[in-house]
């Protein structure tokens, strides 16, 4: 897809003002940090984190460098899915605050220079949501239409689980309605009908709702499942014309605001969420790359994420891909191969406990990565420059570990440390919601926000490094991209040219040295100069730079020097 606007300017021209400052798609150079208001801090002493909580540590993420928020549901909930079980979009959950601290909370969050989106979750309601307890307990209620039911048993009523294992049939009894009714997820998450006109009125409204209270956007959960066709006699079909309408709407309300997507589909489906012209989902969680990322961490083998990249290159031009690590869900492997799942199993989930849903793996991070302190800097600085907008999960800016003694995915939520204190300095609770991690090496005694601000080698102040670098590299996000012709195979060289300037990202995914020959193109292409360190590289005469690479090694060179003086005005 080429990037060109209608009057035929590449659109980051028509965007930019006159000293290359982008005011506009404020997303494209995003740092998106991801919590849950409930593990992240506890004002009140109660057990679970709040709002009061969260504010109070807005400074923390401010110094951090991130610029936009993503928080996980807060609303009213039975809480049998962490909160993806909705019982009231129009509320926060009285154990999460008050809507006064919401407010709060948003007005410091602005104040501060950060955007705030939050999650939808449209797919389903919880079971014990109004409209559901409506819809079984009265046939002509108009809420029964809400749901999508059937008086006999479909034929496919124990396929297409989305937590197989865990899960036992997409289509369940209900003694109240006397019918089945379908739920893509667990039972109690029955799914909504998005083809309901009345539905339809229902989102528009929730979304406009929190707009007006000041968000920037929202984490649409499940897409590919809302804009699903649904029915026992329904041949499933996906309507994509949902999303254009649900854009169309978000942005009479909000010009500048974004629904990020959660849609694992494969890179051709994807454009259909972008719409041919951009006019349906800004952005995409691209997991196509993300499992491919996490093989190439386990076998230093590139080829399948330099396929994946230029898999994902095409899209329209203000549509943007978000790029992750680890989420709050398992890292889902599905998508590979069964030889290159094998083999991430192999490298960092070797226990059938740290393993998911048949695809799975369940842990953080640091603990896949061994807690190597080189391999943890390689995979966030590759994250940091693949061309998209970086997402950062909380704690893994200090290397936080998980628990496997705790089911599922709740492995890897546990609250936030903050401190040696007891319960990681998350609360002064006797007992919390969930407990902090406490073993000798992932423990909040080793592992925790305090220590690692007084230390200045610690991983925080080198996350923290990386993001301010790393907003100052425009061209990863904005601009166009090539991967670099090098050996050996094992390192991954791209190269990124935006509005007059260019970046060369290197990673070595071996665990030996070695050395790397590539030529940096361009008028200033003989001088590179390392972003992250003193160093400078000159060409050889061929017009090539040598560099050394450590094991796990990595580098963020500017093609030309930095310190260019401004072209001047004419
Ligand atoms: C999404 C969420 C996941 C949740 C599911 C059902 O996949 O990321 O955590 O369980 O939707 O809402
Ligand atoms: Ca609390």
């Amino acid at each position: 897809m080429r990037r060109f606007t209608g009057s035929g300017r590449p659109l980051e021209h028509v965007l930019l003002n006159r000293i290359g400052v982008i005011h506009d798609l404020w997303y494209k150079n995003a740092v998106i940090y991801c919590l849950n208001v409930e593990t992240f801090l506890d004002s009140n002493g109660d057990g679970i984190g709040d709002f009061v909580g969260l504010t109070s540590r807005l400074d923390y993420l401010a110094g951090l460098g991130v610029t936009c928020l993503w928080l996980l549901p807060f609303y009213p909930s039975p809480n049998k899915d962490d909160g993806y079980d909705v019982a009231d979009y129009y509320g926060v959950h009285p154990r999460a605050g008050t809507f006064g601290d919401f407010v709060e909370f948003m007005n410091h969050a602005q104040q501060l220079g950060l955007r705030v989106i939050v999650d939808l979750v449209i797919n389903h309601s919880s079971n014990q949501h109004p409209w559901f307890k409506r819809a079984r307990s009265d046939p002509r209620s108009p809420f029964r239409q809400y749901y999508v039911w059937s008086k006999r048993r479909p034929k496919g009523w124990n396929k297409g689980m989305v937590f197989p294992g865990v899960q036992r049939a997409t289509w369940t009894w209900d003694p109240v309605a006397r019918e089945y009714y379908f739920h893509r997820f667990y039972d109690f998450q029955p799914d909504l009908d998005a083809h309901n006109p009345a539905v339809k009125e229902e989102l528009m409204r929730v979304m406009g709702f929190w707009l007006q209270l000041g968000v920037s956007g929202f984490r649409m959960d499940a897409v590919p499942f809302l804009i699903e066709r649904k029915g026992s006699d329904v041949r499933p079909q996906r309507d994509y014309e949902l999303l254009h309408d649900m854009r169309d709407f978000l942005q009479w309300r909000c010009r500048d605001a974004i629904m990020l997507a959660e849609a694992n589909v494969p890179p051709d489906e994807s454009m259909q969420y972008f719409g041919d012209h951009g006019d349906r989902l800004q952005m995409m969680l691209n997991f196509w790359v993300n499992q491919r990322m996490f093989y190439t961490l386990a076998t230093a083998d590139t080829a399948p994420l330099k396929h994946a990249l230029r898999a994902t290159y095409a899209r329209p031009p203000a549509a943007q891909w978000g790029m992750f690590l680890r989420t709050h869900d398992e890292l889902d492997l599905g998508r590979l191969t069964p030889g290159q799942r094998a083999a991430v199993f192999d490298a960092f989930a070797p226990e059938p406990d740290m393993q998911l849903y048949n695809r799975g793996i369940r842990r953080r991070l640091a603990p896949m990565l061994k807690n190597d302190r080189r391999r943890l800097e390689l995979a966030n600085s590759l994250m940091f420059t693949l061309p998209g907008t970086p997402i950062l999960r909380y704690g893994d800016e200090i290397g936080m570990g998980d628990d496997l003694g705790l089911p599922e995915r709740y492995a890897a939520r546990t609250p936030m440390q903050w401190s040696a204190d007891r319960h990681g300095g998350f609360s002064t609770a006797p007992r919390i919601l969930r407990r902090a991690v406490a073993d000798p090496i992932y423990g909040y005694q080793r592992v925790n926000v305090a220590d690692q601000r007084r230390d200045s080698n610690s991983l925080l102040n080198w996350t923290e490094r990386i993001i301010r670098t790393r907003k100052e590299c425009p061209e990863i996000s904005w601009g166009d991209w090539k991967i670099l012709p090098v050996q050996p195979r094992e390192v991954l060289a791209m190269r990124y040219q935006w509005n007059g300037r260019a970046l060369i990202a290197v990673h070595n995914f071996a665990d030996r040295p070695c050395a790397v020959r590539l030529r940096a193109e361009g008028p200033e292409g003989h001088t590179l100069t390392n972003l992250l360190s003193q160093e400078e590289s000159a060409a050889d005469a061929s017009g090539r730079h040598l560099l050394h690479l450590e094991p796990y090694g990595y580098r963020w060179l500017r093609v030309g020097r930095l310190d260019r003086p401004l072209r001047g005005s004419s």
